[in-house]
């Protein structure tokens, strides 16, 4: 049997976008997701897009039982895990809530894993990790620091994940530290479609070109930055699902484990963004200067040479891109899946 790669959390925005890649680039894939932040509508867009090439279980992560289920069902050699909570805010006022989802669905399947003699893994870290850098652009060296309760679920699954390489080498294990995912796939087809208010510059952007939302609040315009606003590092979402065939390849041809950072190497500010969007989508974007959001950093953007020089990877889509294809989504499903 064809070996396949298990996808937790897969129905959501990076996962269906990095399952694309993937089965574009002729893997099996297995999709475990219990839908708590994603729609089965994305099981249809992902068919449009790769035919049948993939099995979806609705179940949760700490469910040891159902991942069991698929370890015995399909010859599973690596899994990448995204699933998780994701939002700050969130997490600041239910922090039991993200403890329990994010650690204690890592710990799941990591046991699962051990149970099925499967050792190689790619999880899904954050640049949150960095808490507020000391540098920018920011190398995987620097001081990690968590700054809010999801920012410690991301440092306590990494920090188990190098215990375990300590204590038995067989594992293989690739932590990716994403910057600022944006855009959609080309297509149009699937994209980010959060729930309520977007806590995101770029799906607030796409509201307010879309009509759904009045005007964005620029959070912040005196920043020591170029313009005063924030400065981030926006990485288009078919390029980081790329970084994850990256490192799966890596992981399988070097047996070594990585911790790398997916980013673009370039900050953007809030406003060159707007900038950008707006001349894309051929409309203003209102938009109005208020304080500063509380717990954000000034500027914050990756230094990219260890995924060039280990996994020979790096990113290809501008800024105009991003723009271009999430205002291709948002334009043609206004609402999301919904639409
Ligand atoms: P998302 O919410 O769109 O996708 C996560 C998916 O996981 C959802 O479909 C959700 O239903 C599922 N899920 C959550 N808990 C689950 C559980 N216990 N069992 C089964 N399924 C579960 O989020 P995303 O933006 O695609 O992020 C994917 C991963 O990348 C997350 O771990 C997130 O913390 C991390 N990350 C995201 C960003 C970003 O800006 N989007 C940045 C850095 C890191
Ligand atoms: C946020 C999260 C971070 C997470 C990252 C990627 C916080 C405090 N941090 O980071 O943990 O890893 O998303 O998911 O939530 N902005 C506006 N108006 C808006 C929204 C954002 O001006 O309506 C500005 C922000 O001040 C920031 C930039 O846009 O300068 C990017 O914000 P955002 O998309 O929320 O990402 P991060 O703050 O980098």
């Amino acid at each position: 049997m064809t070996p396949c790669i298990l996808i937790t959390g897969g129905a959501g925005y990076i996962g269906s976008h990095t399952a694309v890649t993937l089965m574009e680039a002729g893997h099996r894939v297995v999709i475990i997701d219990n839908l708590c932040n994603s729609s089965p509508r994305v099981l249809d867009r992902l068919r449009r897009l790769c035919g049948n090439s993939f099995e979806f279980v609705q179940a949760d992560v700490r469910d040891g039982a159902a991942l069991d289920a698929i370890f015995t069902q399909h010859p599973v050699n690596s899994v990448i895990h995204f699933a998780g909570l994701k939002a700050v805010g969130e997490s600041m006022a239910q922090p039991l809530r993200y403890f329990d989802n994010n650690v204690g669905s890592t710990i799941s399947l990591l046991q699962a894993m051990d149970r099925a003699d499967v050792r190689r893994i790619v999880f899904s870290s954050s640049a949150t990790v960095y808490g507020d850098p000391q540098q920018v652009p920011i190398p995987e060296t620097a001081p990690l620091k968590a700054t809010n309760p999801y920012g410690r679920t991301k440092l306590i699954c990494e920090d188990m994940l190098r215990d375990l390489q300590c204590a038995d080498p067989r594992w293989q294990v690739a932590i990716l530290r994403y910057f600022n995912p944006v855009g959609a796939h080309p297509s149009g087809l699937i994209g980010e479609a959060p729930s309520g208010v977007p806590n995101n510059l770029m799906p607030y952007i796409t509201q307010v070109a879309v009509g759904q939302r009045d005007y964005l609040s620029i959070f912040g315009n005196d920043y020591p930055t170029p313009d005063g606003t924030g400065v981030r590092d926006y990485i288009h979402v078919m390029d980081l699902a790329r970084g994850h065939l990256a490192a799966l390849d890596h992981l399988a041809n070097e047996q070594q484990s990585i911790t790398v950072n997916l980013g673009t190497g370039y900050g953007v500010s809030v406003k060159q963004l707007v900038d950008t969007f707006s001349r894309v989508a051929g409309r203003p974007i209102a938009h109005r200067h208020v304080a500063r959001r509380s717990g954000d950093v000034a500027a914050c953007y990756a230094d990219t040479s260890l995924a060039r020089t280990i996994l020979g990877w790096q990113a290809e889509h501008d800024i105009a891109r991003m723009c271009e294809d999430a205002w291709r989504w948002q334009s043609i499903n206004p609402t999301g899946y919904a639409s």
